[in-house]
């Protein structure tokens, strides 16, 4: 790569911004100036990157003076206000929250499927939701084979995926019940514990969530295929890490299922676990910490002559946030474009 880049980090005390720091680290990632970044409440705290200690400070329009590169994760109401200002200040932006990725001039990007985009950049850069990164990993590689006509997928995600209020809240409610105690839900509007909820996000006037019309317009982006006929339910599962789909595909025409399991077994970010005989598919435990995305129970799908099921798992905070986040920024530096 070359180039070292000066670098700041928003949100660097999230739930994705800790999962970023161990993702720069464990990559190498080129850094010759870092500055973590958070709102008033953590300011003063500090935190280790590569055997050093940095001090976080409150983020504020000066935070940027000099950046290279800004990585953005917080909320979308913060993304919307700070992307600009941190653009204005020369810097290229990685944002992952909601607030950009819809934006025509923004690429959205999943490098192994159209880091190409990357090159119409105007300063700002989106990364998918958690969900929508190991979708599109496993359906690119089937659809230039077979072109896809309509997908159902079923989500069941992780609480780590609403960040860490909820990772605290699913330990202390779980405690709590076992205990016989009461703990009322702070995040969620139900209990978590020993419980699934099919409320990922508000619901929207067509009764979808914004989880759900995410999925679609997301997908449909990062595929180039506005018109892809696809649908979701988004379900928070009592689950630390780790997001698993289950998705049905019907594509153009029908597709062996030895085929799709060939071409995923070759697909750049995927890794197939798929023996059931053996009880081997991607979990969610499975997943987590691991940067690919794991696909496996391969077969046809016996309401659709022209189908196939699947069923995927993956890390959220690192595929699904932190590692596509950085791959990107390698995929700037790749292409000279920061
Ligand atoms: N969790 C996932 O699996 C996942 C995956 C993909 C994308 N995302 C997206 O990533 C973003 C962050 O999610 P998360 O799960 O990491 O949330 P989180 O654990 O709640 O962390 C939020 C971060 O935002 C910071 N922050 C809050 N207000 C701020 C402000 N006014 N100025 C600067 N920093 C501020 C917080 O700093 P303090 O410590 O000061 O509060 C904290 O570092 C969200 O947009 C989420 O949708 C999350």
């Amino acid at each position: 790569m070359g180039r070292s880049l000066n670098v700041a980090i928003v949100g660097a005390t999230g739930m994705v911004g800790r999962e970023l720091l161990r993702v720069l680290e464990q990559r190498r990632f080129p850094i010759a100036g870092l500055r973590l970044l958070a709102s008033a409440r953590s300011a003063g705290s500090l935190m280790r990157f590569d055997g050093r200690e940095y001090t976080v400070e409150e983020t504020t329009p000066e935070s940027f003076a000099g950046a290279d590169l800004v990585f953005i994760s917080v909320s979308s109401q913060v993304s919307r206000e700070l992307v600009p200002i941190a653009a204005r200040a020369g810097a290229v932006v990685i944002d992952d929250s909601k607030a950009w990725r819809l934006e025509p001039d923004v690429p959205l990007v999943v490098p192994e499927v159209n880091g190409e985009t990357l090159s119409g950049h105007r300063g700002i850069v989106a990364t998918p939701n958690c969900e929508v990164a190991p979708l599109v990993l496993c359906l690119w590689p089937l659809h230039r084979r077979n072109p896809v006509r309509r997908v159902v997928v079923d989500t069941y995600q992780s609480v780590s995926g609403t960040g860490w209020a909820a990772v605290e809240e699913l330990k202390e409610q779980t405690r709590a019940a076992l205990e016989g105690r009461e703990y009322r839900p702070q995040v969620y509007p139900h209990p978590i514990a020993f419980n699934v909820i099919p409320h990922v996000e508000p619901f929207g006037e067509d009764g979808y969530t914004r989880e759900e019309a995410a999925i679609v317009h997301e997908t449909r982006k990062i595929m180039g295929e506005p018109e892809l006929a696809i649908s979701a339910t988004c379900v928070r599962v009592p689950v630390l890490v780790g997001h698993s789909l289950a998705v049905h595909v019907e594509f153009e025409r029908p597709f062996d299922p030895h085929e799709a399991r060939e071409l995923l077994s070759q697909a750049p970010g995927v890794k197939v676990v798929d023996d059931p005989a053996a009880a081997l598919y991607p979990t969610p435990l499975q997943a987590a910490g691991d940067d690919l995305c794991l696909v496996g129970r391969i077969r046809r799908d016996s309401s659709c002559e022209r189908g196939l099921a699947l069923w995927i798992a993956c890390d959220n905070l690192r595929k699904g946030a932190a590692v596509n986040l950085v791959q990107i920024a390698e995929e700037l530096l790749a292409r000279n474009l920061i």
